[in-house]
């Protein structure tokens, strides 16, 4: 199995797997903005990413630049963030809260009442900005912030994160890209200022250093993220030396030790974000950028501490690490709804459909039937399960490095030179049963298994409490031979260990 699907330890978070989604604003909150059901629809659909970024939200009313998009600066939407957290965490998913400040990007129809654009400088940004109540608006000129009104702005990234901990967050992430307000303070056209905060490249990192320790400070660094894209020039910002301002961020970011990086693919042919990325961040790092599954694959075996985030592909594909892990194909969504209000285009996607054969019922002496079973189909298809406590009760005294799974204890004893042995049989049991794996098709008289051939089954993993196991089998062979009817069995299976994963792809011959 590729080391996609693989989990991954980023400072605080767990991770299942390490396809991340991509932070996108997708402006379907309510008025006051509200999260609301259908965005605890959208993201727990979306759960089995490894890790969710949510869209960006703002930290404060004076964050909100564009319409319908969500806060998380009072204690109603700190509930209703709380549903979406609950909803993603029920489904074994992990979430963080990208915490987004427009600054100078937005026009007043889009701002709460008495909220105001605030900037580095008072440089309104070129261009025109999406309004429900007037159609398109050139954006705010904005407020230059006064220096002793910073440390204010800076309490309000900190008590965004204390509210993100508050709904249940796993952590945060500071969007320090697409000129908003982190990035103006980076870029030179948007900073003209003359004090602390301005200036060198060390000055005009200085508000995005302060942002993420004062997030860090009440979250943990180990649940805190950061995302750049040196060189980005959305919504009119000019940086001319991205290797100088963003070496300057990271070596402030660098003492903090934060759980990832999550770094965009510079637009510059010049600039090799990833590649700078790599040689200024120890951490983990989440590369994003046009990726499609094989290039996932291949960046992730690249180095063992890069996750990848997927934007534009979890639109329509809610369960895109499924479709990737089982080479399904991918939807396509309309770019028409990407921020119109409702659900079309935004939790009407369906899940793909896996391959599915009819449960028939076949006795074990009925040889044309049982033949009939050989397809080229896996026809077995498991959830992927979490080993508790009583399944490894069930094949009790499971220790050391060697696992196998026996049914017979006797047998497995005096064969084994293990202590604990786990045969095929009982994976076979195992998946039908325990791990809510169904065989598609349930053989009368299947009640007793006199042998189970004479290869074994070594999981290089142990499987111990935490594992999760799922895997898929197909009836490959029927045979009659001398004791009654022959099965084959190939199965696939994965098990993801506390440590190190192992794929067994098997062949399981079975008599009955
Ligand atoms: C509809 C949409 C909304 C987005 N909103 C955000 C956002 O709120 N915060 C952010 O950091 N990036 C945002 N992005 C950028 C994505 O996170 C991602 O970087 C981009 O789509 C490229 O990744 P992809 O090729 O996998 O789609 C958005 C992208 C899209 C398509």
């Amino acid at each position: 199995m590729s080391r996609l699907f693989e989990p991954m330890q980023m400072g605080g978070l767990s991770l299942a797997n390490r396809v991340v989604m991509a932070p996108m604003t997708r402006s379907r909150a309510d008025a006051g903005a509200m999260p609301n059901d259908m965005m605890v629809e959208y993201y727990r659909q979306r759960a089995g990413a490894g890790l969710i970024v949510t869209e960006g939200t703002a930290p404060s009313p004076d964050g909100i630049g564009y319409c319908r998009t969500p806060g998380i600066y009072n204690e109603s939407q700190v509930a209703a963030w709380r549903r979406v957290t609950d909803a993603v965490h029920a489904e074994g998913g992990r979430i963080v809260l990208q915490v987004m400040h427009c600054g100078r990007i937005g026009a007043v129809q889009n701002r709460p009442a008495g909220a105001r654009a605030v900037a580095p400088s008072a440089v309104r940004a070129a261009g025109k900005i999406y309004t429900d109540a007037a159609g398109m608006q050139a954006h705010d000129l904005p407020h230059a912030l006064e220096t002793s009104e910073i440390a204010g702005v800076i309490d309000e990234f900190r008590r965004a994160a204390a509210n993100a901990m508050a709904a249940g967050f796993d952590g945060v992430e500071l969007h320090c890209t697409s000129g908003y307000l982190p990035m103006q303070f980076l870029a030179e056209n948007t900073n003209l200022r003359t004090d602390a905060y301005g200036g060198s490249a060390a000055n005009r990192a200085r508000f995005a250093i302060e942002a993420v320790e004062a997030m860090a400070a009440v979250v943990g660094a180990d649940r805190t993220g950061i995302r750049i894209c040196p060189g980005n020039p959305f919504n009119d910002v000019v940086d001319g030396n991205p290797a100088e301002t963003y070496g300057a961020l990271l070596k402030g970011l660098e003492p903090l030790g934060l759980a990832y990086l999550h770094v965009v693919r510079s637009p510059l042919v010049y600039f090799d974000a990833f590649a700078f990325a790599r040689e200024n961040f120890a951490g983990a790092m989440i590369l994003n950028d046009g990726f499609d599954g094989d290039a996932a694959r291949r960046a992730v075996m690249s180095e063992a501490r890069n996750a990848v985030s997927f934007g534009r592909h979890f639109i329509g594909n809610p369960d895109l690490v499924t479709r990737l892990r089982e080479g399904l194909p991918l939807a396509a969504f309309d770019p028409k709804t990407l921020y119109t209000p409702g659900t079309a285009g935004y939790t009407d996607f369906p899940p793909a459909a896996l391959p599915k054969i009819e449960k028939r019922q076949v006795r074990a002496d009925d040889l044309a039937a049982m033949k009939s079973l050989v397809s080229d189909d896996f026809c077995g298809w498991s959830n992927e399960v979490l080993v508790d406590q009583a399944l490894i009760n069930r094949f009790a005294d499971l220790s050391g490095d060697d696992y196998w799974i026996h049914t017979d204890p006797e047998r497995a004893a005096k064969q084994s030179p293990f202590r604990t042995t786990i045969a095929h049989g009982a994976l076979v049991q195992i998946l039908q049963s325990r791990l809510r794996m169904p065989l598609e098709f349930e053989v009368v008289g299947f009640n007793n298994m006199i042998n189970y051939g004479s290869d074994r089954l070594r999981f290089p993993t142990p499987v111990t409490v935490g594992s999760r196991i799922h895997g898929r089998a197909r009836v490959k062979a029927v045979e009659k031979v001398k004791s009654g009817t022959q099965l084959t069995l190939e199965m696939n299976i994965h098990v993801v260990g506390n440590d190190r994963p192992s794929a067994i792809n098997d062949l399981v011959i079975l008599y009955m």
